[in-house]
Parts: C-alpha cells; sequence; structure tokens
C-alpha cells in the first residue's frame, strides 16, 4: 500500500464515528443506512435508522409492513418515494430471494431507489466487492489530492474519477476503503476551510503543495 491509503485508514481507524450501521455487515441494515443518507445528514438519520430497525428487524418485517405505517416512520425526512421504494424493494427481496438480499452488484443496482452509488456503498460494505462509491465527498478529496482539474460534474469528469477511484479500491478492503474515503471527505477535507492543518495526507497533496485548496474541486455549471 502507498502512503495515501497507509494514512487515509489509520486516520479512519482513530477518527472514525461510532455510527450504528459500522457495528455489523448486515445488508438489510447498510442498504437501509445508505437509502436514509441519501438526502440526509448523519446526525439527523440515526434517529430514523434506530427507528426502522426497531419497527422492522429485517427486510422480510419490512416488506410485511403497511404502507401507512412505512411512510409515517418516514415521516420528518422528506422524499418520500425514498420510503415507497424501500418497501417496495423489501417486498421484491421477500419473494424474489426469498428474503436474503441480493448479494451481486447488479441485482443491487436493480433495486428500485438504488443509483450506482448505493449499490457501490451496500456492494462493498456488505459484501466486500471492489466497486468504489463514487459520490461528492470523493469528487472533493480526490481533485484536491491529485490536483485533478477536470469538472466533476462534466462526463469527462465523471469518467476520469470513477476510473481512478476503481483503480484506488484495487487489492484493498473495499467497505472499509470506501467508509474511509466517504469520512474523510465528511470531516477532515470539508468543502469549506478544509483542516489542512492536521491532514494526515497533506504532505503529499497536490493542492495543498500549489496553494490551490480554494480551487478544488472545479465545476462546469455554478
Ligand atoms: N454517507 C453515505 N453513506 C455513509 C456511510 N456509510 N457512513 C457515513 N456517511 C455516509
Amino acid at each position: 500500500m502507498d502512503n495515501f491509503h497507509t494514512n487515509i485508514y489509520n486516520w479512519y481507524n482513530i477518527n472514525k464515528r461510532d455510527l450504528p450501521w459500522r457495528k455489523d455487515r448486515n445488508p438489510y441494515k447498510i442498504w437501509l443506512s445508505e437509502i436514509i443518507l441519501q438526502q440526509t445528514r448523519v446526525e439527523q438519520g440515526k434517529n430514523y435508522f434506530y427507528r426502522f430497525v426497531e419497527n422492522y428487524p429485517t427486510v422480510n418485517d419490512l416488506a410485511n409492513a403497511h404502507e401507512d405505517k412505512v411512510l409515517k416512520l418516514w415521516q420528518g425526512l422528506g422524499y418520500y418515494s425514498r420510503a415507497r421504494n424501500l418497501h417496495a424493494s423489501a417486498k421484491i427481496i421477500a419473494s424474489q430471494y426469498n428474503g436474503t438480499f441480493p448479494n451481486d452488484y447488479k441485482s443491487i443496482l436493480a433495486l428500485k431507489g438504488v443509483g450506482p452509488y448505493t449499490a457501490a456503498a451496500v456492494a462493498s460494505i456488505a459484501f466486500n466487492l471492489p466497486y468504489p462509491a463514487v459520490d461528492g465527498n470523493i469528487y472533493r478529496v480526490l481533485s484536491r489530492y491529485y490536483g485533478i482539474e477536470t469538472p466533476i460534474d462534466s462526463s469527462a469528469g465523471k469518467k476520469e474519477f470513477q476510473q481512478l477511484a476503481e483503480e484506488l479500491i484495487q487489492g484493498q478492503d473495499p467497505g472499509m476503503h470506501n467508509q474511509a474515503l466517504m469520512e474523510f471527505g465528511a470531516l477532515q477535507c470539508v468543502p469549506k476551510s478544509p483542516k489542512c492543518e492536521n491532514c494526515p495526507v497533506v504532505e503529499s497533496c497536490f493542492t495543498y503543495k500549489n496553494g490551490l485548496v480554494a480551487q478544488l474541486p472545479v465545476k462546469e455549471k455554478k
């Protein structure tokens, strides 16, 4: 492993938040947490996660629930299509997969409400499959560290970051790798005023060395 990996993983082991969906690698719980976190902050999402797991300990319990109750539990989170899709997917898992969560990327991606990011997060965290979870955090961390100026919202940028992210996850523990990068982007390499003064990879960060931290990542559209 190079310094980037080693330093980020060490940082993650020391700084990772104690989050309820990190207690085990139960795919149902990982999926539930990722759907909640699609448009909700971790602090708020935690309470809803607890509520859902308490009411529906397994994917079959969720599948058998009444939609009204599922939507009521979701109240306050907004974007209700997430709750409807969650419920519909639970029913599919119960009926088509016998209640066993699908364990390959394509089947996970085919679930309602699951896009490439969420599919990669679930596949990697729950099943240790090497799919990078590429979101805003990853764009920011990689653009800064490697000094990539391709706009993150251009099709060329999306390709370039995806490819780099795929290379970086090779040979690693995929679930840990994705969560370490997510957490690093969420807590350390934050959008405004990143914490370069105590950053574990500052010495090899292109953007820091070149005084460009305020300029990256680049966006095409404002
Ligand atoms: N945001 C999206 N997925 C997350 C996760 N697994 N942990 C923390 N924040 C996240």
